[in-house]
């Protein structure tokens, strides 16, 4: 019979590698709480309305990536292409306001159908954050900071800030105007689909991955010479905090992002050498979504980073991984079933005390049992034969040193407990 193999864009974490995406949602738990954020889990799927509202119609994402399907009750859903409409719904569905800054991080599955190729995936994984409550400029450099030390703490130096802003809702319509009298005559120059965003939403242009359209937009006027005032102070304002961080960051006046959500500041962490899909993070700050979702006026700042492409980053510049959790003892019965029921016995209150044991169960040679011991990284075997068990003795083998040991089986339990929980 055929087998089924994963959905194209759908990648398996297998057993040897799930090491990498645990170090990488460690580090990021570790580091988040140094800055005061507490974890949100918001689900896969939610209402199509949450995203159309929250990243804009005229997106991408919105237009042709969401995965959408009808429930038995023939509620309009999809499955998440992002996490910040979901947790924004969260934010104001649970009242989770306070004076303070609300501060969120989630980590999870999304899902956009893109074109797959290295680093770009149907489902990928996102550890991002939120915070919520505060316009100050501060806050976005604090941000950044956050992302950028979670880099150089994860082992990724070789790293690149770009940063921008796309300005508020007064002055970015101007900007559309200046864009578009500027694009107008080569619209016919640009592909099919520019000329749809040339209609729709003239930014989005910016979102086109093709090179000759993004050879016209290098001509085009730049969004940050055309931003008002307090939208240039508040970005004088970023890099000042910034440079006070001593984060080094490049202006990128096309980084428009491509979602509509965003106001001010918009950033993105680029590891140059994993190709086109090099945007390892990115994020900015949201004034107006939480009242485009039904709130009050209230702004809010984030960003999410891959984990494939962090994966991918790290890999190529020969990380060394923690190595999994090695196991502590394997038991070896060799002979009659005494034997084999004595040690199974051992290897249940062994693992009670938090010692990590295995056994075999099929009771193969010494030999086998020994390969898979050491396959499995034992730092140590207890073997049981019958000469033993008369003996009322186990031999003790550290899997390092090669010693081996006799020990009277009372002595045995709280001798190697001693040893591994000392
Ligand atoms: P985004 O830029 O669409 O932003 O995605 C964030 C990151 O997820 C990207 O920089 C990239 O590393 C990774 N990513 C996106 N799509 C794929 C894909 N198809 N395959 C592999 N990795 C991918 C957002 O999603 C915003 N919600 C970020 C944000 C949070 N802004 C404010 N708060």
């Amino acid at each position: 019979m055929e087998k089924i193999k994963a959905v194209r864009g759908t990648k398996d974490i297998l057993p040897h590698e799930v090491n990498k995406w645990q170090f990488l949602e460690n580090k990021a738990r570790e580091i988040f709480s140094l800055y005061g954020y507490k974890e949100i889990r918001t689900p896969i799927f939610e209402e199509i309305s949450l995203f159309v509202r929250g990243i804009g119609q005229g997106t991408d994402i919105v237009r042709k990536e969401m995965y959408v399907f009808d429930d038995r009750k023939g509620r309009k859903l999809c499955l998440r292409p992002e996490g910040t409409a979901g947790v924004m719904r969260a934010f104001l569905e649970h009242n989770l306001a306070d004076n303070s800054i609300t501060k969120l991080f989630y980590t999870g599955p999304m899902f956009r159908y893109e074109r797959p190729q290295a680093g770009r995936y149907r489902q990928h994984t996102q550890i991002g954050v939120e915070a919520i409550g505060s316009a100050e400029p501060s806050l976005d450099a604090e941000v950044i900071s956050l992302v950028y030390n979670y880099f150089i703490l994860a082992g990724l130096e070789n790293i690149q800030v770009e940063l921008n802003s796309v300005g508020c809702e007064k002055c970015r319509g101007k900007y559309k105007d200046i864009l578009k009298e500027a694009l107008a005559k080569n619209v016919t120059a640009f592909c099919p689909d520019c000329q749809e965003r040339f209609n729709l939403n003239v930014l989005r242009m910016f979102d086109c991955k093709i090179p000759e359209c993004q050879n016209f937009l290098n001509e085009a006027p730049k969004i940050t010479d055309a931003i008002c005032p307090d939208c240039q102070a508040h970005l004088a304002e970023v890099k000042a905090h910034l440079d006070l961080l001593k984060i080094n960051y490049k202006m990128n006046p096309r980084l428009v992002r491509g979602l509509d959500y965003y106001t001010r500041t918009t950033f993105e962490i680029i590891f140059s050498s994993l190709g086109s899909q090099n945007a390892i993070a990115a994020g900015g700050r949201y004034d107006k979504l939480i009242h485009e979702l039904g709130g009050d006026e209230i702004p809010g700042i984030g960003f999410a980073m891959g984990v494939e492409r962090i994966v991918l980053a790290l890999d190529s510049i020969g990380k060394k991984w923690p190595e999994m959790s090695s196991l502590e003892v394997y038991n070896i019965a060799v002979g009659s079933q005494k034997a084999y029921e004595y040690l199974f016995e051992l290897t249940n209150k062994f693992r009670q005390s938090g010692i990590s044991c295995e056994i075999d169960h099929r009771q193969r040679s010494l030999k086998s049992q020994l390969k898979t011991a050491d396959k499995l990284k034992a730092k140590r075997v207890i073997i049981l034969g019958d000469q033993e068990l008369e003996k009322g003795i186990v031999l003790l083998r550290s899997m390092n040193t090669g010693v081996q040991r006799e020990i009277k089986f009372e002595e045995l339990f709280d001798l190697v407990k001693k040893e591994v929980l000392p």
